[in-house]
């Protein structure tokens, strides 16, 4: 059923995942390719709700509703959105996925991480990226970029991100073949000619 490519971005907030998409998604259709791009949490009509209560709702969200919330936008994301694309043998450039729960509520709030696997494993049905692209940035650079205008998850502080982080480049330890660690301290340019290169060399290799 899977024809296209599934390439997720991945990384704490301000590490550049938005900016080196839209390039990525232009240098692909400049090329010659079928794209698109899309987010998580919230790209289409149940889950910009959803969206609008992870990062905008004012009172308390308890840890294990947020769970549950991200993982019903995936669920519905997965199935209505990115599966259909993939089938129609597309390239899907997704703006954070499984990656980040078990980054965010695993390694971050510090749920159970062999359970939020379990839950996520639920959530996409069988969907797996061909290539997840980890931005790695320091904790400090990362809370300059993304700057005062904070929403509900990037106000949680610099020892919840550094925790983030290193949740991240455990992630990137286990599963090599799939999570490309690229340095995102870097320059705009210089971070997407890495990542550049490890797109060719995916879509030379398919
Ligand atoms: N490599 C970089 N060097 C300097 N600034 C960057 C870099 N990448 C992104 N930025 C800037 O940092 C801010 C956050 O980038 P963004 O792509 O929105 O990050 P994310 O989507 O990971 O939160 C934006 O203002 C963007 O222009
Ligand atoms: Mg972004």
């Amino acid at each position: 059923m899977k024809k296209g490519l599934f390439i997720t971005f991945e990384g704490s907030d301000g590490c550049g995942k938005t900016t080196q998409l839209e390039k990525t998604a232009s240098f692909l259709k400049e090329n010659g390719f079928e794209v698109v791009t899309t987010r998580e949490p919230g790209a289409l009509d149940i889950g910009k709700k959803i969206r609008e209560i992870l990062l905008h709702h004012k009172g308390t969200v308890a840890d294990r509703c947020e769970m549950f919330l991200f993982l019903a936008d995936r669920a519905q994301h997965v199935e209505t959105f990115i599966k259909p694309a993939l089938g129609e043998g597309k390239i899907v450039l997704c703006d954070r996925h499984t990656d980040s729960t078990i980054a965010y509520q695993g390694y971050g709030r510090e749920r159970d991480i062999k359970l939020l696997k379990d839950l996520n494993e639920i959530a996409v049905n069988g969907l797996k990226p061909d290539l997840t692209l980890l931005f790695d940035v320091s904790t400090e650079i990362a809370q300059k970029r993304v700057g005062n205008e904070k929403d509900r998850m990037e106000s949680l502080g610099t020892n919840f991100f550094k925790k983030v982080r290193n949740g991240y480049l455990e992630l990137q330890k286990e599963n090599p073949n799939r999570i490309k660690l690229i340095n995102a301290n870097n320059s705009i340019e210089n971070v997407f000619s890495e990542v550049k290169n490890i797109i060719i060399e995916l879509i030379k290799n398919k």
